[in-house]
């Protein structure tokens, strides 16, 4: 099994994450939902970890008056940039343990002047745990990964189990937005909001203000559809 990401940049991913540890969150095997990637960085995203992630990581305390979005797995960050001009009463927590790939989200907050988005460099289950019960308003997944492979099946995000832990996070009337362009993702996905008696959502239409992220592209190229699920939390 690979290393988590977690680990490629230790100074940066413990500035604010916290260690990993096996919380209850990662009962089955162990496991997280991400995987160890570890490329190449090209030096401006280097320079952009070193210098301007930091800047942006979040750290409490922090205004809780605002309400709190968090967008786990957030990969480069361009729906998270795209979409932080609609949420600007809000403070979005954009949550990504490679920290290589969130680098570019912290060069498009610094270029677009953005300052209601913070990140998070890290497991977003560690942030949820942190913040603890009903804290926040909105929990955006762009793309989760898919892990198609049965014996993978046990990292998927959106299992049931990992799904109650969501759902607690949420404030009551608080929505769980979640796109996908694997078919069988979705439906497991759809069964385990059906089978979650605090959620209630279904499929919807593609939300106008979501753009294409680098992992729909990709899919788009393939031939694959996306397909968004909203859920409010009802009780
Ligand atoms: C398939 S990629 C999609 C990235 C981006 N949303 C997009 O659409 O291009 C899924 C991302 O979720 C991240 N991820 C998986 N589990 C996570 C977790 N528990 N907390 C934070 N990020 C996670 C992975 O590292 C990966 O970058």
């Amino acid at each position: 099994m690979n290393a988590p990401i977690v680990h490629v940049n230790a100074s940066i991913a413990s500035s604010n994450a916290p260690a990993p540890t096996d919380a209850a969150h990662r009962p089955v095997g162990g496991s997280y939902t991400f995987g160890g990637r570890k490329g190449r960085i090209s030096p401006t995203r280097q320079r952009a970890l070193d210098e301007l992630v930091p800047r942006y990581l979040f750290a409490p305390p922090f205004d809780a008056s605002r309400p709190l979005i968090i967008e786990i797995g957030c990969g480069k960050g361009e729906a998270t940039a795209a979409m932080a001009g609609g949420d600007t009463d809000s403070l979005v927590i954009a949550c990504e343990p490679n920290a290589a790939t969130i680098a570019n989200l912290a060069s498009l907050l610094d270029d677009g002047g953005i300052t209601n988005v913070a990140l998070w460099v890290g497991d977003a289950l560690d942030l949820l745990a942190h913040l603890g019960p009903a804290s926040t308003a909105e929990i955006r997944v762009w793309f989760p990964d898919p892990w198609p492979k049965p014996r993978h099946a046990h990292k998927r995000l959106v299992t049931a189990q990992r799904l109650g832990l969501i759902t607690d996070a949420l404030t009551i009337g608080a929505r769980l937005r979640i796109a996908t362009d694997d078919a069988a993702y979705a439906e497991e996905a759809l069964a385990a909001i059906g089978a979650e008696p605090r959620l209630s959502g279904g499929i919807v239409a593609r939300p106008p203000g979501r753009p294409v992220t680098t992992f729909e592209a990709r899919g788009l190229r393939a031939g694959h559809r996306p397909i968004d699920i909203e859920a409010h939390r009802i009780r």
